[in-house]
């Protein structure tokens, strides 16, 4: 039997050695709404407000009580947890729910339909998967289309009653299984899929290719089609590879006796993937002029949108919907995270009646997607967040200025240390400035070796107990992720971290900063 230390795991060891170096390798015993309990080397109880969240996920907090409830009298109950292919209420419920408020939210009248699975990526990837289908169902049912017209021709040419277009090389026959060959080959060019720079939809196989961030992207490249990428300031990019990617099937017409080729293009761009504000890209929002450009781009292209909600949605940013706030209806919206309410996995990807393929179910499925404890749990959720009016989603706002606020007046106050404040709602990044060429040598190398944004979250969490993380994307920026529940006692606190933090990084301060803090 392997015995395990702290010092030592099987459990990915990189991971544990990085939080090793920062002194942030807590062992958490006991967690509620935004606060985490560990025991100290001492032996003193000690409380850490939680800013990261779950990565998000924890939209109503560590163990809202609840959610427990549910869960807890699911199972004693013996309710069944694994019944695929069964009635299942629940489920049919929460897509019912989802549709009451993309009605409310985006103002129309269409059904989405839901697709359950397990985590973020999966759901991405059930977007992908759909969009694909779709595609091909659609290329597949026009090249019918044209191959039985080019049947037809054929055997008027074979009778010697139609005339080849005028200039052809060669008879009509021949030009007509030209045109059978070219078109077999048009169908079968693999799809494109278009995503914006500094974008996150995942790591598994299909969706880390819609990962921006190459380090994660470049050595699974060979292993699912390559992304286009487009920058949000430069969106005509779209209309480029509209023109660059254009393709069509090659159909025939008989008028007068004489047949004419005519084009008809196919769809090849399977689907836009965006996020309405770049998580783990650095807190990146795209504005609602942005959003309309990607939708006249995507209608040229005549590929639908795809909307990674799985970090913004829930309620997170003062709606439901992030997308809502920009006039932006998707034609997939995607959700996971904070539909499991922390304690469950269960992740959505919605799909708009117009683009829907009832023959998906046919082609997906995942035994654990729909199970019962996960989908208790998320209809508790969405019960949660719908309550009152949406009080919740005006709590995020009005918690999130809050915090807003006092990021600003920061960066007012210390101009060299904090370079900018980006986000909405509960979802906010605070960039703090390169450090690169400071004067403290120790401050210096780690902004250069791009671990300020760590060491900066190390020194939070053992000096000040809050804990909050860059990403790997965007090392300068903190990410702030709180339940839409933060008290104001837990904001002060951050306050008042942050404010010594940037006395710290003003004064260069590299022993505080390094060292250990209170530790
Ligand atoms: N899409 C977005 C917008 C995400 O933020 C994430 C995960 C995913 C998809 C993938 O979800 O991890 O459940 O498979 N974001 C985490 C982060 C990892 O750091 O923000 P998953």
């Amino acid at each position: 039997m392997h015995s395990v230390t702290p010092e030592q795991t099987l459990a990915e060891p990189a991971m544990q050695e990085l939080l090793n170096m920062l002194g942030i390798n807590v062992e958490y015993t006991r967690a509620e709404g935004d606060t985490l309990h560990y025991v100290g080397p001492d032996g003193t109880p000690e409380t850490v407000v939680d800013y990261a969240g779950g990565y998000g996920a924890l939209v109503l907090g560590h163990n809202h009580p609840a959610l427990l409830d549910t869960a807890v009298a699911f199972l004693n109950e013996r309710r069944p947890v694994l019944v695929q292919a069964s009635r299942q209420p629940a489920v049919d419920g929460i897509a019912a729910r989802l549709n009451d408020i993309v009605s409310r939210e985006f103002g129309t009248d269409e059904r989405y339909f839901a697709i359950f699975s397990n985590s973020g990526a999966e759901s991405i990837e059930v977007a992908l998967k759909h969009a694909e289908f779709d595609r091909v169902l659609r290329v597949r049912s026009l090249l019918e289309e044209v191959e039985a017209r080019i049947a037809e021709v054929s055997a008027q040419a074979a009778a010697g009653t139609v005339a080849p277009p005028p200039g052809a090389d060669g008879d009509l026959l021949t030009v007509l299984s030209g045109l059978r060959r070219d078109n077999a080959e048009a169908a079968a060019r693999p799809p494109v899929f278009i995503a914006l720079e500094g974008s996150f939809h995942g790591k598994l196989v299909g969706s880390v290719q819609l990962t921006h961030n190459p380090s994660y992207r470049t050595p699974f490249a060979s292993m699912a089609p390559a992304a286009r990428f487009v920058s949000l300031d430069d969106l005509d990019a779209l209309d480029r590879i509209a023109e660059e990617t254009r393709a069509v099937l090659r159909d025939v017409r008989v008028v007068d006796g004489v047949a004419t080729v005519v084009e008809r293009p196919i769809p090849v761009v399977a689907a836009f993937v965006m996020e309405v504000i770049q998580g783990e890209g650095g807190i990146r929002v795209v504005t609602p002029a942005q959003a309309e450009r990607i939708r006249q781009g995507c209608a040229v292209l005549d590929c639908p949108i795809v909307v990674d909600e799985i970090q913004s949605g829930l309620g997170r940013t003062g709606a439901f919907f992030a997308s809502s706030q920009i006039g932006l209806a998707a034609d997939y919206l995607t959700l996971a995270k904070g539909l499991g309410g922390g304690i469950t996995k269960t992740a959505v990807t919605l799909v708009a009646q117009r683009r829907y393929r009832r023959d998906f179910a046919l082609v997906h499925s995942s035994t654990f997607a729909r199970d019962g404890l996960s989908t208790a749990v998320t209809t508790k959720v969405l019960e949660l967040l719908e309550a009152e009016n949406g009080a919740a989603y005006l709590r995020a706002k009005e918690k999130g200025e809050k915090l807003a606020e006092i990021f600003h007046d920061l960066r007012r106050r210390f101009p060299g240390v904090v370079r900018e404040v980006r986000g909405r709602g509960l979802m906010l990044g605070l960039e703090f400035t390169d450090q690169s060429h400071a004067a403290a040598p120790g401050i210096a190398g780690v902004s250069a070796n791009g671990m300020l944004g760590y060491v900066i979250s190390g020194y939070l969490l053992r000096a000040h107990r809050v804990r909050t993380f860059p990403t790997a994307s965007a090392a300068n920026t903190l990410r702030f992720e709180p339940s839409l529940d933060l008290a104001d006692a837990d904001i002060e606190r951050l306050r008042v971290a942050l404010e010594v933090l940037c006395v710290v990084l003003r004064d260069q301060d590299e022993q505080a900063l390094l060292g250990g803090g209170a530790g």
